[in-house]
């Protein structure tokens, strides 16, 4: 037998509505989101880092000024989503705790280095552009917080998006050494990004429960493949050759074939063992302790605030 409540949420879910943090859910439906929220929080405050090394390095004023305000944004995506977390029950500090402990899952894409300044134009092109083609069905996710969240996202992720493509197009329309240099770039994000979409259908062990609960509304392998019909005209356009051999239109399917993923790769950057795991939260450790100055101040500070208000 199905309680009035837990029929209450059925309904809303078969609606298509929207469930808020005071309506009962199962507790698998609360610990689903946690983890996809603060996953994807985790991300957007670790993918702060590629892009961060180039800020003292970007080769212009306005470069430097278009960046800065990006990695603000992704500090922005954070702090929405572990807000949108914390409407669950779970706090703040112990999302931190795991992360910098380095319990917690974060994309594995954010694992991988930016060495020149061709890797800013394929992160936003690439990364982000991969990150909106996931994130903008979110933004129907039956979780009010976190739908409601991922709408302001997107549309920073599109401005963040553009201006990648255009750092591409404008080293593309470079010398012969900048071309080079944006094809090395693509040649080593494109595979990663495509990872960011999660194993594929068969071997993707939330994704029919989430998209039960309308969390997820379609499955990795779709929006994998939208993905790639997004970027080939993309490609064309820039005048970059996407490093997959075997990606060819498919006529009978109405979409492109593509080569097989390395999943061997996807795993081991999962375990840890990715080319700059242990920088990025070793970064991310320095940084929270270097901090712990500012929250003492500020504990201090909202504990005078709090004696004035009584007084
Ligand atoms: N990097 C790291 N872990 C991943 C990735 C990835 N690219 N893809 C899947 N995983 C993990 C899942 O978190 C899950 O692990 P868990 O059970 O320990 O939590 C496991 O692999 C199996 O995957 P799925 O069953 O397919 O997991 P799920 O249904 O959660 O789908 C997905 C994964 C598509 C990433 C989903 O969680 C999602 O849409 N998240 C929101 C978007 C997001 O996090 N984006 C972050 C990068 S974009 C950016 O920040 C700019």
């Amino acid at each position: 037998t199905v309680s009035a409540e837990e029929q209450q949420f059925n309904d809303l879910i078969a609606a298509d509505s929207r469930i808020e943090p005071r309506d009962w859910m199962p507790d698998g439906y609360r610990k689903t989101l946690i983890r996809q929220i603060s996953q994807h929080a985790h991300s957007e405050i670790i993918g702060m880092q590629p892009e961060g090394n180039w800020i003292t390095r970007a080769p212009s004023l306005k470069r430097k000024a278009i960046l800065l305000a990006k990695v603000q944004d992704e500090a922005g995506h954070g702090l929405y989503l572990y807000s949108a977390a914390q409407t669950l029950g779970v706090s703040r500090d112990l999302m931190t705790d795991q992360l910098i402990a380095g319990k917690a899952r974060y994309s594995s894409i954010f694992n991988y280095p930016s060495p020149t300044w061709a890797d800013m134009g394929s992160i936003g092109w690439l990364v982000d552009g991969a990150a909106i083609c996931n994130q903008v069905p979110l933004c129907r996710a039956s979780y009010g917080p976190y739908g409601r969240a991922m709408v302001r996202i997107c549309k920073e992720e599109s401005f963040h998006q553009r201006q990648g493509f255009e750092i591409l197009l404008e080293l593309m329309n470079g010398t012969p050494a900048q071309r080079e240099m944006a094809q090395d770039s693509v040649n080593r994000w494109y595979w990663p990004a495509l990872q960011m979409f999660g194993p594929p259908d068969d071997d993707s062990p939330n994704s029919a429960q989430s998209m039960a609960w309308n969390i997820k509304r379609f499955s990795n392998d779709d929006l994998r493949q939208r993905f790639v019909g997004m970027l080939v005209p993309q490609a064309e356009v820039l005048g970059v050759t996407l490093p997959d051999p075997d990606l060819r239109w498919n006529e009978e399917k109405g979409a492109y074939d593509m080569g097989e993923i390395d999943w061997t790769e996807f795993h081991e950057v999962l375990a840890g063992r990715g080319p700059a795991n242990a920088r990025r939260l070793q970064r991310r450790r320095d940084a929270h302790n270097e901090g712990q100055w500012v929250r003492e101040a500020a504990a201090a500070y909202a504990a005078k605030q709090a004696v004035k208000a009584v007084a």
